[in-house]
This record gives structure tokens, C-alpha cells and sequence, in this order.
């Protein structure tokens, strides 16, 4: 058997075990060794309002292992988008797919990661290995550009809870970094810490001058993001509201979002129009597929979606209860969709297929 690898690292911590030829994963993960099912308990006990399948609808898992988290969100009517590099944890993205989880290789380093700005209604990491408060606070003010106004960050880890002084000083400095970005600290229990972001630009603009990190120039576009090297700066929030103020699921799925409206496209009819011709297009197309080529009996689980449009294929898939996820690209070439992308309570990422 291939890649036993993590089995022997991780079983400690429960991520993965051998049955006989296959593989198991019993849901553990380094910081949630008795299961994500209970951690993810106690994350809604600690803010009832994050309201998994409901107000959080894609989340973000940030050094994701094999995955467990998120495949356990999907029970919950949530779809994460599980990230983590190629490194000493070989093969757990490819894990991660198999199990049909939704993940992809990204690392967080010098570069904008390939999601639009307000992608994400939570941004989890648990022990996932990254020094937040280090390299001009870049990494942590990614997280921020790519969270969505209101929405959380989960953090599990070390200084969250233990007591040795290197790792006190270093909650310290992640507290101070995370009120200067104008975050509230919600809850603390445990090894978890829970924070908010902001709504909109008030306490940015209300914060002492000299304090850093300072905002980013607001004609800087936060939605591209094709080789854009990361910055020392806070991503501003749309002053119209914009992102803030998607539906609750699965409303938002057929909801036209705000974000429709500042979409570079060629539009010669109203966006709205566009965006609910397109969706009775695929979900026109989909219905005949079911019939005419059973595509309910196919098992289809991972779906990439090359040139995505405003999402209405992944849209159309589950109005018609095909059990699968869809990876939506949106090309680099075209306009950039994301936005509207994740608005509908879908994930996605940019590419140029060229490369
Ligand atoms: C100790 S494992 C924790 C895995 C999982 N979060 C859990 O709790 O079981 C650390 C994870 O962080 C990932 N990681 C390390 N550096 C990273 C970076 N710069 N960007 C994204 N992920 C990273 C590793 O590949 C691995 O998936």
C-alpha cells in the first residue's frame, strides 16, 4: 500500500489508520485528537452566532492535514476550502481529495493566496504552523483581506492556552497585532480563540495616528490577486457595504449579491438578468443530463468547473441534488467572478490554464 507514511506519524493524533487495505480516517487532527465533531461543538457553543450551514456558509481551513474539518463541516451545510503546502506531511491533500473533501495546494509565503477579498465567512487554523506576528504581519493581514466583513477567525494553538513564557509572549503579541487590525476577541477558552472583524471601516479610521499596519491605498483592486506579492497593509472595506451583507444559507445560493453590481463585465442587460438567465441555463442543462445520461447514478464527487461564469453550473448541480462539490476557476484571462462566486455561498480560484 502506497503513502503509510502519515500513518505513522499522524495515527497518534488520530488522522489516519490502516483496515486491512484501506485507509481510515477517524476524524482526529493534531489539536482535535478525540474528533472534529466535537471540537466543532464546542467552536458553536463558544459563539452561537457563527451558526454553521446558516450564517457560515464556506469557510477556510489553513493547514488542513487530511482534511478532517472540513469533512466534517459538510455535514453541517458548510463547504471549506482545506488548504496546506507539499512538505514533511506529504500527500494530505491528495488524502484530502480522495476522501472527497475540497482542498488544494496553497501555502501561505509571499504571495496573495487565489481567493478574492471577503471570500471567507471563517478562517480556521489549528496548529497550523504559521508565525502570525512575524514578516511585517503580512500573513495575518492575507487572512484579513480574504475574510469577510463580520466574519471569524479560529485559532487553535499553543499560545493560546499554555503557560511557558516564549508562548505567552507570543499570544501577547498576536493580541496586540489582532486590535491594532481592529478585531474583537470574542471568546477565549481553552486552546481556542475566537475573533471578529470588523463590519466596516469605522474603528480603521478611528484608530490613533502612527498605528500600524497602516491602510492600503484604497485604489489598491483586493480582488486581484495573479501575482500580487503580498503588503504590509490593512485591506479596506468597500464603502457601500458591499460583501457585508449576503444572505443567510441557502438563500444566498439564488440571491443576486451587491457584489453582481462591481463586477468588470460586459453587460449589456441588467446584471440581475444575466446572473438568473445564466442560472435557468445550467439548471436547464443539468435536468436533461439527469435524465438523459443518469448523471445521479455516476457518483460524481470532486467537479472542477473550468470557466465558471457567475457559478450557476455548481449552483445547478445542487438545486438537483447531485452529492458533490464543485471547484469553480475563473479564468485569468476573463473577468473576475469570484467575488459573486463566494457571495453564492460557493468556493472557487483563479487560474491562468497557459501555465
Ligand atoms: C501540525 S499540522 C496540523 C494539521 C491540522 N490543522 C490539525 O489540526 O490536525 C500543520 C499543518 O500546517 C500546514 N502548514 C505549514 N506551514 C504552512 C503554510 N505556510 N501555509 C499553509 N499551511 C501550512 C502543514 O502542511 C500541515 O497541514
Amino acid at each position: 500500500m502506497p503513502h503509510t507514511r502519515l500513518v505513522e506519524d499522524k495515527g497518534g493524533q488520530n488522522w489516519i489508520s490502516i483496515k486491512k487495505d484501506k485507509f481510515i480516517f477517524p476524524g482526529g487532527g493534531t489539536q482535535f485528537i478525540h474528533g472534529a465533531d466535537q471540537y466543532l461543538n464546542q467552536i458553536s457553543q463558544m459563539v452561537p452566532e457563527i451558526s454553521f450551514g446558516h450564517r457560515v456558509r464556506v469557510a477556510l481551513d489553513i493547514g488542513c492535514g487530511v482534511a478532517s474539518f472540513g469533512a466534517f463541516l459538510l455535514q453541517r451545510n458548510v463547504t471549506t476550502l482545506s488548504i496546506a503546502p507539499k512538505d514533511v506531511h506529504e500527500n494530505q491533500i491528495e488524502f484530502a481529495l480522495e476522501r472527497g473533501v475540497p482542498a488544494m495546494v496553497a501555502v501561505f509565503a509571499t504571495h496573495r493566496l487565489l481567493y478574492p477579498s471577503q471570500a471567507f465567512d471563517l478562517i480556521h487554523c489549528s496548529r497550523c504552523r504559521i508565525n502570525w506576528t512575524r514578516d511585517d504581519e503580512i500573513l495575518l493581514l492575507e487572512v484579513n483581506r480574504m475574510l469577510r466583513a463580520g466574519g471569524y477567525f479560529v485559532w487553535a494553538a499553543q499560545p493560546v492556552y499554555k503557560h511557558e513564557e516564549i508562548l505567552q509572549e507570543q499570544w501577547k503579541e498576536m493580541e496586540d497585532l489582532t486590535a491594532r487590525i481592529c478585531w474583537e476577541l470574542v471568546k477565549k477558552e481553552g486552546y481556542i480563540a475566537i475573533w471578529r472583524k470588523p463590519l466596516n471601516n469605522s474603528c480603521y479610521l478611528n484608530r490613533d495616528t502612527g498605528v500600524l499596519p497602516l491602510l492600503c491605498n484604497s485604489n489598491d483592486n483586493s480582488d486581484n490577486v495573479w501575482y500580487v506579492d503580498l503588503r504590509a497593509c490593512i485591506t479596506q472595506l468597500p464603502v457601500n457595504g458591499y460583501g457585508s451583507n449576503v444572505s443567510t444559507w441557502p438563500a444566498r445560493l439564488h440571491d443576486p449579491p451587491d457584489r453582481l453590481q462591481s463586477i468588470e463585465m460586459n453587460a449589456y442587460i441588467s446584471r440581475k438578468e444575466i446572473f438568473r438567465a445564466e442560472s435557468k441555463y445550467w439548471n436547464e442543462i443539468i435536468d436533461s443530463y439527469v435524465r438523459a445520461f443518469h448523471w445521479k447514478d455516476l457518483k460524481l464527487r470532486n467537479v472542477m468547473d473550468m470557466r465558471a461564469g457567475l457559478g450557476g453550473f455548481a449552483a445547478a448541480l445542487h438545486d438537483l441534488q447531485i452529492d458533490c462539490w464543485v471547484m469553480n476557476v475563473v479564468p485569468v484571462s476573463g473577468f473576475n467572478t469570484l467575488p459573486v462566486i463566494y457571495d453564492r455561498g460557493l468556493i472557487g480560484v483563479m487560474h491562468d490554464w497557459y501555465r
